[in-house]
């Protein structure tokens, strides 16, 4: 069967089938992929059934793996495979439990920023013969556009600081998270990094609202007063309902997400009686960015294409 990508009703969303991702992806079918995501945000890929050695072939052909530094928990001798879980075996977590609880997008706290995340979804609780543990979405391509034309003008050209100790801490302050405080020497490998607040999405090629509540914690030319006012506004603007999109699991889903043009939550509304394990990849956007954070001339023909 070829390949085909089904979109949903929203603005967000796609299901791709026809495509086994336990085998060689060719260049062609990468590139429609590429572009899949840039256009839908949020992919599907329904029924797959991966080793960890094939979820990370399949998630390499999109960009250099991260190696987090903070998570622990990974497939044995493969530390691109992250395992998160609320599965505890013999007292013993088998990975991370609280990944992603709150709005946030992945690695923005980083100089290279993220292009996707992939996650493989192995056990995925049900209560009453709904899934529980749904992750969700907001479109930034559209909450950009959704932007009063004042706004637009006054933060154009403006940057944000992001930190990665923000979303830490407020898990343990606000979530009752076990996480212990962050190491010196964690802090030190992730100090905080600007990026435009309105980035030019390098596969679309429009603006998208590049600022999240999760490690976004100053706008650079502005007052401390104003920046905490602007950035208020602009976390209240993006989660609003017209931009939402939940995804509803299903064990043997893989679940592949674009973090320049969104914005995603892991919903916590399943106990630690109901198991859920997924497997993780998380995709460095090395092939539209420098090291240095500026874009490739080679994005140009993305936008074409
Ligand atoms: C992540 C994340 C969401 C989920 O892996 O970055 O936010 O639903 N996970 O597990
Ligand atoms: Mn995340």
């Amino acid at each position: 069967m070829p390949m085909h990508i089904i979109p949903g009703t929203g603005s967000l969303g796609a299901r791709v089938e026809g495509l086994d991702l336990s085998q060689p992806l060719s260049d062609e079918t990468l590139a429609e992929l590429i572009q899949a995501l840039g256009r839908h945000g949020v992919l599907k890929y329904p029924k797959q059934k991966l080793t960890a050695a094939q979820l990370k072939a399949f998630s390499e052909r999109f960009g250099e793996l991260e190696v987090n530094v903070a998570n622990a928990y990974q497939e044995p001798g493969m530390p691109e495979v992250m395992i998160l879980s609320n599965i505890v075996e013999n007292g013993k977590p088998l990975g991370l439990a609280d990944a992603g609880q709150d709005w946030h997008t992945d690695m923005s706290y980083n100089r290279m920023i993220a292009f996707t995340n992939v996650l493989y979804g192995v056990q995925i609780p049900h209560r009453d013969g709904k899934p529980l543990g749904n992750t969700e979405f907001c479109n930034m391509h559209a909450a950009y556009e959704g932007l009063p034309e004042m706004w637009k003008q006054r933060l154009e050209g403006m940057t944000a600081t992001h930190d990665f100790n923000k979303f830490w801490e407020m898990m343990r302050r606000e979530k009752g998270s076990t996480r212990p405080p962050l190491t010196e020497a964690q802090r030190a490998a992730k100090p905080p990094v600007s990026h435009p607040v309105f980035m030019v999405h390098p596969i679309t090629g429009k603006r998208v609202l590049y600022a999240n509540p999760g490690y976004a914690i100053r706008i650079n030319e502005m007052s401390q007063e104003e920046s905490d006012d602007a950035l208020a506004f602009l976390f209240a603007h993006q989660l609003k309902a017209e931009y939402r999109y939940a995804n509803l699991w299903e064990v043997g889903d893989v679940l592949m997400w674009d973090n320049m043009g969104t914005i995603h939550n892991a919903v916590a509304d399943y106990l630690p009686s109901e198991p859920r394990y997924i497997k993780r990849c998380q995709v460095a956007a090395t092939r539209f960015f420098h090291a240095d954070g500026t874009p490739r001339a080679s994005n140009q023909a993305l936008v074409s294409a």
